[in-house]
């Protein structure tokens, strides 16, 4: 599973179907990336016409990302990053972030979407003290992933898992908190885990998921910020909590969250 990239990989590429959207393309359309398709913008539009905030809420979920991963890299320590449902390689890729402050990070993004795989080579551009892995695999199978990144990264020291706009995929909400408990679960005291994902109090959120879900893509489920914070339970929450994304320790002068609550996000270290 685990591979070495120097080019896009055709292989990866002859897997790809370009008749039904998929997740990882419709969020690299709404976040301006290039590494989409017309049937991906068909679907993004339709989400977009009737909740114009998703793309707004894909920009939020990546600078969560950005100041959850500087903080682990910085303040708390952390020297190894698992990545699961990484999404196509933009800007600010987790390494990237991670390696900035702590240049031996180790970092392995695991996502089971074929464009990312093919495009995964834009992820494995460690600093040379640091190592970068991709992993094509799917978070139902959690086993798999520890096993594959046991290869990269040492399971006996901590680890900082990140789950950003993914569980959703999970249909099930029991089963997600069963994989993420299996994560978190092979990971050693004083890992943390940092996730954020789509709350189903906004009605316009919701509306624009459920005709989602009839497109083909892989569908999307909301939760209630009840459920959400329960992907926390056992671990020590860091301040402020559970919060609206652009709540978490937002950089200095960086506007409050504003209206509804769409996403809550949190950190929290295993103890
Ligand atoms: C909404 S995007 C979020 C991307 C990124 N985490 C972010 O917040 O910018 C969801 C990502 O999860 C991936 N994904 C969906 N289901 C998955 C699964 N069962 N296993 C692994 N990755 C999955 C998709 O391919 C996509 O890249």
């Amino acid at each position: 599973m685990s591979q070495e990239w120097s080019a896009p990989d055709t292989a990866a590429l002859s897997k790809i179907d370009s008749t039904v959207p998929h997740s990882a393309r419709i969020w690299n359309y709404w976040l301006g990336g290039k590494d989409n398709y017309p049937v991906d913008h068909e679907a993004g539009d339709a989400f977009i016409k009737i909740f114009p905030g998703i793309t707004d809420l894909a920009r939020d979920s990546r600078a969560f990302l950005g100041r959850a991963v500087r903080h682990l890299a910085g303040a708390a320590g952390i020297r190894q990053f698992l990545d699961i449902g990484t999404g196509l390689p933009t800007a600010d890729n987790t390494h990237d972030i991670a390696q900035r402050v702590a240049p031996t990070a180790r970092v392995v993004y695991v996502d089971n979407d074929p464009l990312v795989l093919a495009h995964a080579h834009a992820l494995l551009t460690s600093t040379p003290e640091g190592v970068t892995d991709y992993i094509d695999a799917d978070l139902h199978d959690p086993d798999l992933v520890l096993r594959e990144a046991a290869k990269t990264l040492d399971l006996s020291q901590p680890v900082a898992l990140t789950l950003m706009q993914v569980s959703g995929h999970i249909a099930d909400y029991d089963q997600a908190r069963a994989i993420v408990g299996t994560l978190m679960g092979e990971l050693p005291p004083g890992s943390y885990l940092a996730f954020n994902d789509s709350v189903d109090t906004h009605q316009g959120n919701a509306e624009a998921t459920r005709l989602y879900n009839e497109t083909g893509a892989a569908a999307y489920y909301l939760r209630s910020p009840q459920q959400l914070a329960g992907f926390f339970d056992g671990l020590d929450l860091l301040e402020p909590g559970v919060v609206p994304l652009a709540d978490w320790r937002p950089d200095p002068g960086a506007a409050p969250s504003q209206g509804e609550v769409i996403a809550l996000g949190g950190v929290a270290r295993k103890p």
